[in-house]
């Protein structure tokens, strides 16, 4: 495949960026013409930030799936569209081509339909990371299946809310996931969440770890039974295809639920057409993908990244992808490196918490590794600290490398903010440039555009979008109010990130992190307001109030201020089951780091917790608390910040 889109120069990067703001409808049709479409739009694009309302190729047909496939198998069909590496790294990997991964779409899309699903239906897969995960994804999509993936980490009760959400009808699941040492039980996890459930009509177990479960009859069935069987089918019609469903270009392609700073996750809804031009083009352009080179991402499915740059956007380019379905440190901290040795991986994209976590270990898991088929490093998820970039850039990419600082999120659907390897500059910490379409500016908390600038010549503010880039996202399931209120309403016509950010004269953008109640811990996106809720239903809990504190490996930590009822109790005890009831409420991932017993919160007259004050002492500040005298009790500061943690 060609990309008549691909960026070589920075002469031809401002060029395409100048051209994306004059015309975005002229430069968007011209990409989008290097897609299979069915059919091609009437319009490419419409759009108020009011409702909000964007649509982009509107009247145009397509099948996401025949562009991640079918239309690679003519040239290279036998191409490994996915390289799977096991958690074990004994254990005999698998390549799964072009051809086969059509074959095994198909079939899984006849399994859905078999089962009843129909267009439109919301499909929950609850998966490890094996290549199955993907044959569902797509299966869904090629059936015109709406899929929402739940990470692997996230409890039954968690689970349970999102299925409601989605009012989900079938759910994907294995018996179980392998995780480094650990082996985690999903379909016992999938049983305790459909406790009550009204709306699951089947649920397909595909075999993984062969822990026993329990298969309830007329509901679960197996996976492989049904390929069989589907298998069977379709040769009988003589070849296997399964007819991919004609799509609207504004149909939802998939719901992935993500944090915001209300206790309720966020369905956030991405469409066929602009996500799949978006996926694919910030692909190719980042990454500066050249046919032939091993990508390696190493996220979970579960997150927005493992959609766009594992799945859709490397499959839609006729890429190699390589998904692991372990940990970074298991059997031991060399694991990613004997995997880019292996595969000659050209291009590795991982997340700034991995690689502080690796460092810890120092340069002896890198003894022996070659590394030498990489040619570009990425990072994604949270800022980078200058000293893990140094580390990544000498040690990984023995500064031969280009480092792309990604910033992008899962309403974003693809990339914004990155330099392109090798093609625009890197700055250690900096995210740097927009993507041709990205128009970002900075506003004050009054939403005017920020125009002072500090001593180094950098402009401070809160990050906002001033116009729709392809893959933006469309609504929040079921709830379109609320997409706006998040996301449209804080700034009359932008889109709030969420984020705060640095720019400086020369336009690069530093991304300083969430100005909001979200945390970012090891890359993952929890709100606070969600951890408050699980740890005041534990029994003994009066109250909380949970912040974050900077830590060395996860980014952020989360400190939690607990008011307990059974003072005299024994606190260690109530600390591990405030702990436990984290977990099962919402996940190990929402765990908090620290929890502090106290007696009372610092509340203004009116009730409201003073957050920053809160936040200063988590993060090891004694003086300087700021104006306490507007609380309703100023002397329990000085008490928290005695007995903290
Ligand atoms: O705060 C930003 C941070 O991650 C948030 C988005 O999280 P999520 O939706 O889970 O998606 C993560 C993967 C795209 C953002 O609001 N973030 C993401 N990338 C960067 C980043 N912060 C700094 N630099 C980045 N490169």
């Amino acid at each position: 495949m060609s990309y008549p889109y691909q960026i070589t120069s920075l002469e031809q990067y401002q060029e395409a960026y100048k051209k994306s703001l004059e015309d975005p409808e002229k430069f968007w049709q011209a990409v989008a013409e290097n897609f299979q479409w069915r059919k091609k739009w009437d319009n490419v694009l419409s759009w108020n930030f009011s409702q909000p309302k964007v649509e982009w190729f509107s009247g145009a047909k397509l099948n996401i799936t025949e562009n991640c496939i079918d239309r690679h198998l003519a040239v290279m069909g036998d191409k490994p569209a996915i390289i799977w590496e096991p958690n074990n790294p004994e254990e005999r990997t698998r390549v799964v081509t072009y051809n086969r991964l059509h074959k095994r779409v198909c079939q899984f899309a006849q399994v859905l339909k078999n089962n009843g699903v129909k267009k439109g239906d919301r499909v929950c897969i609850y998966m490890g990371m094996v290549p199955e995960l993907a044959y569902a994804i797509l299966g869904c999509a090629r059936i015109g299946a709406i899929h929402s993936v739940i990470f692997g980490g996230f409890s039954a009760q968690s689970i349970a809310d999102r299925l409601d959400d989605a009012q989900a009808e079938f759910i994907v699941t294995c018996d179980g996931a392998y995780r480094g040492g650990k082996d985690i039980p999903l379909k016992s996890v999938i049983d305790d969440a459909l406790i009550g459930n009204k709306t699951i009509k089947k649920v397909i177990v595909y075999t993984r770890t062969r822990t026993p479960v329990s298969m309830i009859k007329g509901r679960d069935v197996w996976w492989e039974d049904e390929m069989l069987f589907a298998e069977d089918q379709l040769e009988k019609e003589g070849t296997i295809n399964f007819p991919a469903a004609e799509m609207d270009a504004e149909d939802p392609l998939f719901i992935l639920y993500t944090s915001g700073s209300t206790g309720k996750p966020k369905g956030v809804v991405h469409s066929c057409a602009g996500y799949m031009v978006w996926t694919t083009y910030t692909f190719v352009n980042v990454f500066n993908y050249q046919p032939g080179d091993i990508h390696f991402c190493t996220a979970d499915i579960g997150w927005i990244t493992g959609h766009s740059y594992i799945v859709y956007g490397p499959l839609s380019a006729g890429a190699t992808s390589v998904m692991f379905e372990g940990i970074p440190t298991w059997p031991d901290a060399g694991r990613f490196w004997d995997i880019v040795d292996k595969y000659k991986v050209n291009i590795l994209y991982t997340a700034p918490t991995a690689i502080r976590s690796l460092m810890g270990f120092g340069n002896g898991p890198l003894q022996g590794k070659h590394l030498d088929s990489l040619k570009i490093l990425g990072t994604v998820g949270e800022p980078i600290n200058e000293e893990a970039w140094h580390w990544y850039d000498e040690n990984v990419g023995k500064k031969k490398c280009p480092i792309v600082d990604t910033w992008w999120q899962t309403e974003t659907g693809g990339i914004l903010i990155s330099n392109l390897a090798g093609v625009t500059p890197s700055r250690p910490g900096w995210a740097t440039l927009p993507l041709p379409g990205v128009q970002p500016l900075l506003v004050d908390d009054q939403g005017n555009e920020v125009q002072d600038k500090d001593e180094n010549g950098y402009r401070k503010g809160n990050l906002c979008i001033k116009a729709p880039w392809p893959s933006i996202l469309r609504t929040t399931y079921g709830d379109h109010e609320r997409c706006r209120t998040n996301y449209f309403a804080a700034y009359p016509n932008l889109y709030f990130t969420g984020d705060g950010a640095l720019q400086d004269e020369a336009g690069n953008f530093r991304i300083t992190g969430r100005v909001d109640d979200v945390l970012n811990v090891s890359g993952h996106r929890i709100g606070t307001a969600e951890v408050e809720n699980a740890i005041n239903m534990h029994a003994g809990v009066v109250e909380s109030a949970v912040v974050g504190y900077p830590h060395d490996v996860k980014g952020q930590g989360i400190y939690a201020f607990v008011i307990d009822s059974n003072t005299h109790g024994d606190e260690e005890l109530t600390r591990k089951d405030i702990l436990q009831t984290v977990t099962r409420i919402i996940g190990p991932i929402a765990k908090p780091d620290k929890i502090q017993f106290v007696n009372g919160l610092p509340k203004t007259r009116s009730g409201k917790i003073m957050r920053r004050i809160l936040r200063k002492i988590a993060e090891g500040e004694t003086e300087n608390l700021g104006d306490i005298t507007t609380l309703l009790d100023p002397a329990i500061v000085a008490e928290i910040s005695k007995g903290r943690v």
